[in-house]
Parts: C-alpha cells; sequence; structure tokens
C-alpha cells in the first residue's frame, strides 16, 4: 500500500497518449491499482487515471461507493478499474457542469461533456465490461480517460467565465484546496 505523488498540470508526463495493458492478472498490475486506489482515498478523488502518477499505461479507477466530500451533491458511481478503454458517445447531447482535478488543484470549471455514453474496456483479471451510462457517471468517465489520451480538464473548457478557484465558487466545501 502506497499513496504515491499525483503530478501537477505542467508536468509533460500528463500530456502523453498512454500505452495499451497487455498482461493482465499481474502481480505489478494489482500493485499498480493498490496504489492508484489509495492514492485516490487518500485525496478524496473522484477518480484517478495511471498517467496522473507518472505510470504510461491506460488504466483508470473511479467511483466512491458512498457520498464524496469534494462533490457531496454527486451521485454514488460505483467503484471501477477500467483498463484500455473504449467511449462511444449515445447521441450528440452535451451538458455542461463543473470538475476538478487532482492534477490542476485548488480550481473548478464548467466543462461540456457527452450526456450519454457506452465504456468498454477489461477489469485487471481481463474480464470484459460494457456499460451504459448517464450524468455525473458519464462525465466522471469522460474526465479520467482523457488523461490517457493527454488531455486535462481546462483543455475542454469553451466559456472561461465559468472557470475559477474552488475556494471561491464553492466556499462550503471543506477540502477547497483541490
Ligand atoms: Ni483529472
Amino acid at each position: 500500500m502506497a499513496v504515491r505523488e499525483i503530478l501537477k498540470m505542467g508536468d509533460p508526463r500528463l500530456l502523453r497518449v498512454a500505452q495499451p495493458v497487455t498482461a493482465f492478472d499481474t502481480d505489478a498490475l494489482h500493485l499498480l491499482i493498490t496504489d492508484l486506489l489509495d492514492t485516490m482515498r487518500a485525496a478524496d478523488g473522484a477518480g484517478l487515471a495511471a498517467p496522473q502518477i507518472g505510470v504510461d499505461l491506460q488504466l483508470v479507477i473511479f467511483g466512491t461507493d458512498r457520498a464524496n466530500p469534494r462533490y457531496p451533491q454527486a451521485p454514488v458511481v460505483p467503484r471501477t478499474v477500467l483498463i484500455n478503454p473504449v467511449i462511444t458517445p449515445l447521441g450528440a447531447a452535451e451538458v455542461d457542469d463543473w470538475e476538478g482535478c487532482l492534477s490542476v488543484p485548488g480550481l473548478r470549471a464548467k466543462v461540456p461533456r457527452f450526456e450519454q455514453i457506452r465504456y468498454t474496456g477489461f477489469d485487471p483479471y481481463g474480464d470484459p465490461i460494457e456499460r451504459t451510462v448517464e450524468g455525473f457517471h458519464a462525465r466522471v468517465v469522460q474526465h479520467e480517460c482523457d488523461h490517457l489520451i493527454g488531455k486535462l480538464y481546462p483543455m475542454r473548457v469553451r466559456d472561461f467565465s465559468q472557470f475559477g478557484f474552488t475556494s471561491v465558487l464553492f466556499p462550503e466545501l471543506d477540502s477547497a484546496d483541490d
């Protein structure tokens, strides 16, 4: 178990296109997932992608199975390890909502995302995952999978009047520093 350092925006390792995972159910893969879960939990993150701890692999984790103090109004998303993901938007409808990122501490912005998506990928044992989701769940998956193609949410912002410091926008949040 280890809480790893989360890379911050400006680090070129966050801008890489990540490599696919080719070996499942290995000790190295399980160790990486444990580190990601520990790191996400320690930071109260809604999700975390392997590139955020400097690992150049297509692997994301998200979900908390409980209300998240950084997003207290958000619905609970089941804890998921998703490897080599592929996202297919279902329709062109987009929704704007607030996002933050552990690699962009202290800030939030309204980011457009597809309202409904199907995503596929694999769990740590190589078993396939396929889900159709919408709303916050769809948003979290699109945000995390963007990390696998070198995109951070500020690159998706269209209206920069809706971009600011968490402590100013949401002074009621406890952990307003990320
Ligand atoms: Ni992020």
